[in-house]
């Protein structure tokens, strides 16, 4: 994922004992202030109207989502030859080796220009070594795309079927040996049960996992009723325009549409929803939009003796100022983010599910909470961060010009139009000249509903894999991934890792220490290998969904 986290790390428990979490007592005294805030609010109307907790409590109670899709599908799903995964030992040692072999080759991006093409390289070379079975497969066309990404299109046996498809990315960003607990993080070193290096979680467990997966499809003599394409990006953590960008002009080219699409993102919190006790798996069905902004001020130079009123950089200075002490509205309540808050509504403790299923009244409440942490206000409003700044020449020397960078992520119920205007008024100043670029508006909100397709298959897959897993809920992304260049291919967009993530795990993306148990990484293995039979299912709400779209 590239340049944030993903949101859901959300409501962070306030027992919480994580570094992230500790980095400021101040905040996390308010946060346990607020939730006795919550419970006194709820309590206060649970003494006073009486009526209005009667509904409540309905609510909390059928918001819960239907399984009624599910039956139809397991009958269905009983009546294909399915083909088990029990990996072997042997099968397991290869998972890891495989893993870590590719975790060893450094493929950085430094930055759009600057990537380690070496390592690019060498890993081609090494997914043709590592899966001799998807290389050699009759039914499977290996394309590079752009030099070093590659599109495989596995040609099911039923043309019939809308095909789908799975991404990850193959570059990782940079990683220096400081602060960490093994040597290397290009070691790829075993620990406790965990493998540690850079890539382990973003992204390459997913390429690895994808690839692997199918590998052991393939030596199982399993081949896949329904077509599906595997994307794999190599400059996704500097904007895709070399890779993801060029596989999707091809698919275009083909005329491909696809059911869906499931890229990584979201992972399965465990222990970090306040609340809720099992672990809750947060597939994101959209990722915030962007601005980056020049802002010049630009005034005539002269001798500091005799100095203007104000200086290009004064003037700069107040006009970012004014940004931040005014940010952007708290838009809780009115984006994607309420999907998850609803959904998940009825496995909140008491009295957090009466809020949570109520949030027409209580979004202020719950807005005004989230807003206390950065990754929990980054899910409820769009987010000014001022990232650079210049002026000045020389110390006696009214600064000819001063300019600064702020970079926005744009809150799913806003656009990139809507941003630039409001943020017109805060500055309100003529001199400055605000300038935009790499802008794009939030991505459209895949469909969640027992009759998508893709969520089907999510749902039953979860189920298959992870059955310690208590609810599986539509999330929103806070940073962004290659997925956003998919938009033409198809509505349905899923961002996901089959992974387990914990309060300790938050600082190790694109941080310390990056790592993925073993144990966890068989269980990637495992989903992609399900999902890949649960999608050769027809269910009966697929004809519903192929006539909606002619
Ligand atoms: C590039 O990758 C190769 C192979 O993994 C490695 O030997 C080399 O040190 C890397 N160079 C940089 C600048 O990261
Ligand atoms: C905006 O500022 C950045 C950083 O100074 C610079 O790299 C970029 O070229 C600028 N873009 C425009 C349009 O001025
Ligand atoms: C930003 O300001 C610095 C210092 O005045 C100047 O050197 C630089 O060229 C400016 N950059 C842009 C993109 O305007
Ligand atoms: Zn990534």
């Amino acid at each position: 994922m590239i340049g944030g986290r993903e949101a859901a790390f959300a409501f962070r428990s306030t027992r919480s004992s994580s570094p992230v979490a500790s980095q400021s007592s101040k905040m996390a005294t308010g946060r346990t202030q607020l939730q006795t805030f919550l419970w006194v609010a709820a309590l206060g109307l649970c003494g006073t109207v009486l009526a209005l907790l009667t509904v409540a409590f309905v609510r909390a109670y059928s918001a819960r989502p239907s399984t009624a899709a599910r039956p139809a599908f397991q009958a269905l799903k009983d009546s294909q030859r399915r083909v088990e995964a029990a990996f072997t030992p042997r099968e397991r040692r290869e998972l890891k080796l495989v893993l870590q072999g590719a975790i060893q080759l450094q493929t950085v991006s430094f930055s759009a220009d600057d990537q380690n093409t070496t390592a690019l390289a060498e890993f081609g070379s090494y997914i043709q070594k590592a899966f001799p079975a998807v290389f050699a497969s009759t039914f499977i066309q290996h394309e590079v795309i752009g030099e070093y990404s590659h599109l495989f299109t596995v040609q099911g046996s039923n043309s019939q079927l809308q095909p789908y498809m799975l991404l990850a990315h193959i570059d990782v960003v940079p990683a220096s040996p400081e602060g960490w607990d093994v040597d290397d993080p290009f070691s790829a070193e075993e620990r406790d049960g965990y493998i540690y290096g850079r890539g382990t979680l973003d992204n390459k467990n997913s390429v690895m996992a994808i690839l692997h997966a199918l590998e052991f499809l393939l030596r199982r003599n399993y081949q896949p009723h329904r077509s599906f394409y595997i994307g794999l990006g190599h400059d996704e953590e500097v904007g895709g325009q070399k890779g993801a960008k060029k596989i999707v002009a091809k698919l275009e080219s083909r005329g491909v549409r696809l059911s869906f699409l499931l890229d990584e993102g979201s992972f399965i919190y465990d222990g970090i929803v306040t609340g809720i006790e099992k672990p809750v798996a947060t597939i994101a069905v959209t990722e915030k939009g962007a601005i980056t902004a020049n802002l010049t001020v630009m005034l005539e130079p002269g001798h500091s003796s005799a100095p203007p009123k104000r200086t290009s950089i004064g003037i700069l200075s107040e006009a970012l100022t004014k940004l931040e002490q005014h940010p952007l509205p708290n838009l809780f309540g009115h984006g994607a983010e309420i999907m998850m808050f609803e959904q998940l509504a009825p496995d909140f403790r008491f009295p957090l599910n009466i809020i949570m299923a109520n949030l027409w009244l209580f979004a202020p409440l719950v807005g005004k909470f989230l807003e206390q942490t950065p990754t929990t206000n980054a899910l409820v409003r769009t987010t000014t961060a001022i990232t650079m700044f210049h002026g000045g020449i020389k110390s006696n020397v009214i600064p000819p010009s001063a300019n600064a960078t702020v970079n926005f992520r744009i809150h799913s119920s806003q656009t990139v139009d809507e941003v630039l205007e409001i943020v017109d008024k805060t500055i309100d100043d003529k001199r400055v000249k605000i300038e935009a670029e790499d802008a794009f508006d939030p991505l459209p909100i895949s469909s969640w509903d027992d009759h998508t397709f893709g969520v089907q298959v999510f749902r039953q897959t979860i189920l298959d894999v992870f059955p310690e897993v208590g609810s599986i809920v539509p999330g929103v992304c806070i940073g962004n991934t290659d997925s956003r260049h998919y938009g033409s291919l198809t509505n349905d967009i899923y961002r996901f890792n089959p992974v387990f993530f914990k309060n300790t795990d938050l600082p190790r993306f694109h941080g310390l220490n990056e790592r993925i148990s073993t144990e966890n990484y068989e269980k990637q293995v495992e989903f992609i290998f399900q999902l890949i039979q649960n999608s050769d299912i027809n269910p009966p709400t697929e004809s519903h969904a192929s006539l909606h779209e002619l």
